[in-house]
């Protein structure tokens, strides 16, 4: 029990993978291990692409903004939430299907990313280590005609997964008080939350260099915060921070309909 609570107080992404492979054997028991994953209704909605070729992996990188882990892992997953295969199920039972309703988008994404946490977490129990990837949907449409995606099939989060070359260091969160609160919302307790936390990201040292677009902001004297990251993050208007193209790409796919 406590060693399991150590575990998932552990962890941290990891970007830098060893040459060790994944065996198919391995990759089996992390995905039925993320298949145990709580499920809404039992209705599995999602499936997962599994990638090994080096030269899909190359593509997958290069639509996800070059992100180099993504070569270097022997293993890329590709979580996608997945509606087709349910309405094959009304289909062959002879039922209506209405996959166009937001609420069944919303169920088919909380299955997907539930399974997803999990399927990282076994592969860290298994002495693995990876990083999630929403970059999968800076062009969502190039990917999924890639990957040959049916309608009412969409790339949640890529995973990027190999036995870790450096030990990644676990990032300290939010305390608690500004994330957890009483019977009700208490919006007093973000501010002294936001300040304790740039306080402590600042001793952590991980903003160091990481700069969100610093020619933008040449003016920019001040100290360099998880609050300024995160708000010039969300200031951020590239198109691949944005995305724009999300709300007609999935109802081009047949979800958010109605
Ligand atoms: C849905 C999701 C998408 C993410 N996408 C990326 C990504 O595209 N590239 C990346 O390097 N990290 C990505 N991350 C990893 C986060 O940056 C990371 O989880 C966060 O900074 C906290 O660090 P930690 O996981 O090491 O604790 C993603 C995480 C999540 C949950």
């Amino acid at each position: 029990m406590n060693q399991l609570i150590d575990f998932l107080r552990g962890h941290a992404s990891a970007r830098q993978f060893t040459d060790q492979t994944i065996s198919l054997k391995d990759e089996r028991m992390i995905l039925t291990t993320a298949q145990q994953s709580p499920t809404s209704s039992n209705l599995q909605g999602y499936s997962i692409i599994a990638i090994r070729e080096q030269a899909t992996k190359l593509r997958m990188s290069e639509l996800c903004g070059n992100q180099q882990h993504i070569i270097d892992c022997p293993l890329f997953l590709v979580f996608c939430a997945d509606l087709y295969r349910l309405r094959r199920v009304s289909e062959r039972a002879g039922y209506p299907f209405f996959g166009e309703y937001t609420e069944l988008f919303i169920v088919a994404t909380v299955d997907t990313t539930l399974a997803a946490g999990r399927a990282l977490m076994a592969a860290q129990a298994m002495g693995m280590g990876g990083v999630m990837v929403g970059a999968i949907r800076n062009h969502i449409a190039e990917v999924s005609e890639k990957l040959a995606l049916p309608e009412l099939v969409y790339p949640v989060m890529g995973m990027s997964l190999g036995y870790p070359s450096v030990e990644p260091k676990v990032k300290p969160r939010i305390s608690l008080d500004g994330i957890r609160f009483a019977e009700n919302y208490e919006p007093e307790k973000i501010d002294p939350a936001i300040s304790e936390y740039d306080e402590r990201l600042i001793q952590f040292g991980h903003l160091q260099g990481r700069e969100v677009q610093p020619e933008k902001y040449p003016e920019f004297k001040g100290r360099y915060t998880w609050s300024e990251h995160t708000a010039r993050r969300l200031a951020n208007t590239s198109p691949t921070t944005r995305r724009p193209h999300m709300k007609h790409y999935l109802k081009s796919r047949g979800f958010i309909l109605k």
